[in-house]
């Protein structure tokens, strides 16, 4: 029923210049663009907000990195709100997508001569316990400055024949206050495998914080389809980064559902509380059914059955 990470929400300034951006990495699939108001807004602040909101998908997307990207611009009040202050890496608060791409070095080349996208970390190499799975990654932000890792899972995954290209959206990273309360609550949602677990801080992330080098403890874990999870919890644990829903950069997860209404009564078995009312949107000929669920540390976390 749970279908791991449907998208990740990406707050933009500018609606048309992101689909340009992320077209040109290859999400070049336009699902909906709607533009009005966004029921579920009004739980995570004042007043519901109104967005243009963009979902995207990349036609090379595989099963490692199958999840699109939803691009919200507010439209309403002052525009998008900021990025929150303070935000180095695993703050509470979503804190970066991550694409599967082939040939991370050429990739991430690309996008910094090409698109102007910003570099954060040069392409490095390494492996991650406890099963020594090993990766290449690297790190841009995008114009708005939201943060976007490339990885290749050399260990676990070599990709599909083809030249250097980022395919769909491999995981999504947010902080936490404590991870093994994060990992149960995501175990009924069906992320139920480890790929790794660190408890080491992640040196070339140095230069991110604007503090003392907090430490991190994070772990990735995957349900069978979708895209997987990576929770991160930092000591201490530093400024509050949900930010307002809508913020610029990543701002938001949803775990896909083949029934909405199947997957809520499992959950309500279970404890696990729905915030406001399932809402469904009509987006150009198809339905957008969503739910926003009260996530242990208020991330911002809907269940999707996408019919469009
Ligand atoms: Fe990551």
């Amino acid at each position: 029923m749970f279908q791991g990470v449907d998208h990740i929400g990406v707050g933009v300034g500018d609606l048309d210049a992101a689909l340009g951006f992320y077209g040109g990495i290859g999400f070049s699939q336009v699902l909906f663009d709607y533009t009005g108001e966004v029921p579920g807004s009004e739980l995570f602040g004042p007043s519901r907000r109104r967005a243009r909101v963009a979902m995207i998908a990349n036609p090379s997307a595989t099963p490692v990195g199958p999840a699109r990207l939803k691009l919200v611009q507010v439209l309403d009040g002052d525009g998008p709100p900021p990025a929150p202050a303070g935000q180095g890496w695993g703050e509470i608060g979503v804190c970066e997508i991550c694409l599967h791409v082939r040939g991370v070095q050429a990739v991430h080349d690309r996008l910094v001569a090409e698109l102007g996208a910003r570099s954060l970390m040069a392409p490095l190499s390494g492996s991650v316990m406890p099963n020594d799975v090993s990766l290449d990654i690297a790190y841009v932000a995008d114009p708005w400055g939201g943060k976007i890792e490339m990885i290749e899972w050399t260990g676990l995954w070599r990709s599909l024949p083809g030249p250097p290209r980022a395919e769909g959206v491999n995981h999504v990273a947010f902080g936490v206050a404590d991870v093994a309360r994060s990992r149960r609550f995501y175990e009924r949602l069906g992320f139920g495998e480890l790929l790794f677990e660190s408890t080491e801080f992640f040196e070339p992330m140095a230069g991110w914080y604007d503090r003392d080098l907090p430490g991190q403890h994070m772990i990735m874990t995957m349900a069978a389809q979708g895209a997987g999870i990576e929770p991160c919890r930092l000591t201490p644990l530093g400024p509050d980064c949900r930010g307002e829903w809508g913020r610029l950069g990543p701002m938001e997860f949803a775990v896909g559902v083949s029934s909405l209404a199947s997957a809520l009564r499992e959950l309500a078995a279970q404890g696990v509380q729905v915030l406001g009312e399932p809402r469904l949107l009509e987006v150009g000929g198809g339905e957008w059914r969503y739910a926003y669920l009260a996530e242990p540390d208020g991330n911002y976390v809907s269940l999707v059955e996408a019919r469009y």
